[in-house]
């Protein structure tokens, strides 16, 4: 059975021995709870690397205080079948505690944080750079996946490896989806089967917005409105955001002529969604 690692002296006697042997080493940050589109970033790191990673962590420090952290499906067991399934080398599965120590200090991004999930979660983003940088300097891989279905996530990483030149190669992945086309995610386990159909408007006013630009469509308030209208048009859904943000620095653009990100979050009964297409 691949190994479950709970302390980051384990992790990096792992890693130590790997790199004598002159290994490469990928990392796969997620919160557990791993469904196919994490698969799809493991198999991605096992080809492109000698040894992997994946953190399998619940982290505190990127909810707000009425989100769902208690609430967070959580199954270990399940997780490390998927992972030796996958050819990942170990699990880390650390308790917060042996994460966040008494620690006092935080890694942010400005300005890019501030918008889209950044404007209802004011503090996730320096949860998740925090994070983030501690598993890079616990793990130091050599290159490191994540989905782009957490599109600004995926930014504000890039930005930050950037700017503390963290020499690291950050690799986005694909969206995977279901057959009908809900974005996989572990939140969908929340979802009654009313709701669950009910989530698909997601992808259907994506799929209508797309069209429309890839029609010839430049408005971005039009395209905007379109994807509205079809989110509307199911009464369990309630938007929190649809935004077309240019995709280097996410701000919104009015005319859809440099490559954007389109972007939604649409809360189905209790439980928000997220999910986006990139016209390069
Ligand atoms: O995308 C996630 O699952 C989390 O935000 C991450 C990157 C693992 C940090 O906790």
């Amino acid at each position: 059975m691949i190994p479950v690692v709970k302390t980051i002296d384990e992790v990096r006697k792992y890693v130590n021995e790997w790199r004598r042997a002159g290994k490469t080493v990928g990392l796969v940050p997620t919160m557990g709870y791993l469904h196919e589109g994490h698969r799809s970033l493991i198999v991605r790191a096992v080809a492109e690397n000698d040894c992997v990673v994946v953190s399998d962590f619940v982290n505190p420090t990127q909810f707000g205080p009425n989100e769902d952290f208690e609430s967070y499906p959580r199954d270990i067991n399940a997780d490390a079948s998927l992972c030796e399934g996958a050819g990942a080398s170990i699990i880390f599965n650390p308790e917060p505690e042996e994460m966040y120590d008494n620690a006092l200090t935080t890694v942010s991004v400005a300005e890019i944080t501030s918008g889209l999930c950044g404007k209802t979660r004011p503090t996730h983003f320096a949860g998740v750079c925090t994070v983030v940088s501690k598993l890079f300097n616990i793990v130091k891989p050599d290159r490191a996946y994540f989905g782009q279905k957490d599109a600004q996530q995926l930014c504000v990483i890039r930005k930050m490896v950037k700017d503390l030149n963290f020499d690291i190669e950050i690799v986005g992945c694909p969206i995977v989806r279901e057959e009908d086309g809900l974005a996989k995610s572990s939140r969908n386990t929340y979802l009654s089967e009313e709701e669950r159909q009910a989530a698909l408007c997601l992808s259907r006013s994506l799929k209508k917005g797309r069209k429309m630009i890839e029609d010839g469509e430049h408005s971005t308030e039009k395209v905007i409105a379109a994807i509205r209208a079809e989110i509307e048009s199911e009464k369990l859904a309630k938007i929190d955001y649809v935004e077309i943000v240019a995709l280097d620095t996410l701000k919104p653009v009015s005319e859809i002529n440099v490559p954007v990100l389109a972007a939604i979050a649409v809360y189905i009964g209790k439980t928000r969604l997220i999910d986006n297409f990139i016209i390069e």
